[in-house]
């Protein structure tokens, strides 16, 4: 196979994040809510995002930073108030997901704006949204500086709201075609999860049989 290369120290920042965005994809969503020191609630997505730990359960949340000038609401509240909500952006929500990346002053309901339900949070003061098909609400664990343009911040959950039809509680087997959820592509893309096939992990034995290796 003929390839290409890039040697990333000769890159801008805006060639690397082309590169990374369109290739590291489908990436989850977090529409994230927060609450200000004031009481203002706040809703914005983001895509570098992920699970990194189920024991601690520690997810990561990647928000542009700019040492100096206005700050993303979301990455000034959590610094004010060390607590977070995530919410799952099912299909139904991707629209209203994408009202609230509008840039709006702060003090702007992004929910209201999104005609998104806010419901009060259990553990903390971020509310969670009542459309979204599972929510966990989390206390922001570390945050790390990690250069001028972003900082990870670390959030443990402490809590979690699902939809009735997209969780079983006697087993804790989330249904994904009940969570629906949609994930970033480049650019300004989405895929869906509707699209799925199981491949199970193999022990040795399996492995000798290459029937176990299909996918189903
Ligand atoms: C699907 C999607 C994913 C996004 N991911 C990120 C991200 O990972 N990091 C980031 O800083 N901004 C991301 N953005 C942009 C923010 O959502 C946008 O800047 C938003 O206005 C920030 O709102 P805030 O100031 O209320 O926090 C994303 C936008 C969309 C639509």
């Amino acid at each position: 196979m003929m390839t290409v290369t890039f040697d990333f120290a000769a890159l801008t920042p805006r060639e690397r994040y082309k590169l990374l965005i369109g290739a590291v994809v489908p990436r989850p969503i977090a529409l994230v809510t927060t609450i200000s020191r004031d009481g203002i609630v706040n809703a914005a997505p983001f895509s570098f995002f992920n699970c990194l730990s189920a024991d601690p359960a520690i997810l990561a949340l990647g928000v542009e930073y700019r040492p100096t000038g206005p700050q993303k609401d979301t990455g000034r509240n959590v610094r004010e108030t060390l607590a977070f909500t995530v919410n799952i952006v099912s299909d139904a929500i991707a629209e209203a997901m994408n009202i609230c990346a509008v840039p709006f002053e702060p003090g702007i309901d992004e929910l209201a704006a999104a005609g998104l339900t806010a419901r009060p949070g259990a553990k903390i003061p971020c509310p969670w949204i009542a459309e979204s098909p599972a929510a966990f609400e989390y206390r922001q664990h570390t945050t790390l500086g990690i250069g001028n343009s972003r900082e990870i911040i670390l959030g443990e959950v402490i809590f979690a709201h699902f939809a009735a039809n997209a969780v079983d509680p006697a087993n804790h087997h989330v249904d994904p075609a009940a969570l629906d959820a949609i994930g970033r592509m480049g650019g300004h893309s989405y895929s869906s999860t509707r699209d799925r096939f199981d491949l199970p992990t193999m022990s040795v034995d399996d492995w000798w049989k290459p029937e176990s290796n299909k996918r189903r």
